[in-house]
């Protein structure tokens, strides 16, 4: 891997970045670092078959870490134990999610406002596995100063890397993610820091590297609408010129990697979720997305995907 591919990671993001989309990432090439979606502690410890499932990787999809999240050392740790003993790369504390049901349980973006709970799940995280531990997090939860106090926190527990998403969990997704919030960690810090938030582009990722001085970018949604961007970046920073497939084969690839998942239930959902970000703007996308909404199985779906593409590269405003 080269290393500007080392500066760059898919986000974790559930419901859309399975197995079949991390390979499919792979496939296309450039990306660092492969992020599994948010599994709960709770639910791990408990040998949840669902958990289980979403923590499931190939090994062409390294190096890959798996997220989890939780607001209890104990149940923290022991999952940590889990990740290891299924031979991931490294294990994510997810310190951002700021869906009510998470946020209740002082989970996710909720951790951000206790730093003592904060101090003993790193510390308890980061002795129990022999892997790198890493955290994702949002600026606050109300407010954005939580993280510089988090980070530090997080930095003294020997965290390796933080990546920070620097949007409030109040802010939802509404608003621009405030970058100089990321040049701000990344300079009263020494461990390493990856900016996140509303990279859509191979010119704003390297934009996002250029103003903030972070060591590294992750990008999320970006990379759904468009899964070669990882690889235009990496060309971007390597001064190179990426070579990429075309829409139509990265469609028919990952449909074809869903179709070889283990649970149909949850590669039709995959598609779906795809479908939104990746049809979006494409000539008869709408159309596309109204019939794989309505559908039961892969199979049904996979003739029209053949169609979409045929003799077509277009975008229009579908
Ligand atoms: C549908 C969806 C699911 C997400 N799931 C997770 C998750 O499981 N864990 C996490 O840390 N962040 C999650 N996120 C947040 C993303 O990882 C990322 O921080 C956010 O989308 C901003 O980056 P972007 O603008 O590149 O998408 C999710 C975001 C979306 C849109």
């Amino acid at each position: 891997m080269s290393a500007a591919a080392d500066r760059l990671a898919l986000a974790p993001m559930a419901g859309l970045t399975g197995s079949a989309f991390r390979r499919l990432i792979r496939w296309i090439g450039g990306c660092g670092t492969v992020y599994t979606e948010f599994v709960s502690s709770a639910a791990l410890i408990r040998h949840s078959d669902r958990s289980r499932r979403l923590l499931r990787f190939e090994d062409d999809e390294r190096p890959i870490f798996c997220q989890i999240f939780g607001a209890d050392a104990y149940a923290m740790a022991e999952s940590a134990r889990i990740v290891e003993s299924l031979g991931a790369d490294g294990v994510d504390i997810n310190a951002g999610c700021p869906v009510p049901k998470v946020v209740k349980q002082n989970a996710g973006a909720a951790m951000l406002r206790d730093p003592g709970l904060c101090s003993s799940i790193f510390t308890r995280v980061v002795k129990s596995v022999s892997i790198p531990v890493s955290l994702k997090m949002r600026a606050g939860l109300g407010e954005a100063e939580a993280c510089f106090r988090i980070g530090r926190i997080a930095q003294e527990s020997g965290i390796c890397r933080l990546t920070l998403h620097p949007r409030t969990a109040s802010q939802g997704y509404g608003g621009r993610a405030d970058w100089s919030l990321i040049a701000r960690l990344k300079s009263e810090l020494t461990v390493p820091v990856f900016g996140n938030g509303d990279v859509t582009t191979a010119e704003q990722a390297v934009e996002l590297l250029t103003a903030t001085g972070a060591d590294g970018v992750m990008i999320g949604r970006g990379a759904v609408a468009n899964p070669t961007i990882f690889a235009e970046t990496s060309a971007l920073l390597d001064g190179g010129s990426p070579s990429v497939p075309d829409r139509g084969s990265i469609l028919r690839k990952y449909m074809l990697l869903l179709m070889g998942e283990e649970n149909p239930f949850d590669a039709l959902n995959h598609f779906k979720q795809f479908t939104a970000y990746f049809t979006k703007g494409v000539t008869g996308g709408a159309e596309f997305r109204r019939a794989v909404n309505t559908s039961h199985d892969l199979e049904e779906i996979s003739p029209l995907v053949e169609a979409l593409f045929v003799g077509a590269h277009q975008h229009s405003s579908a």
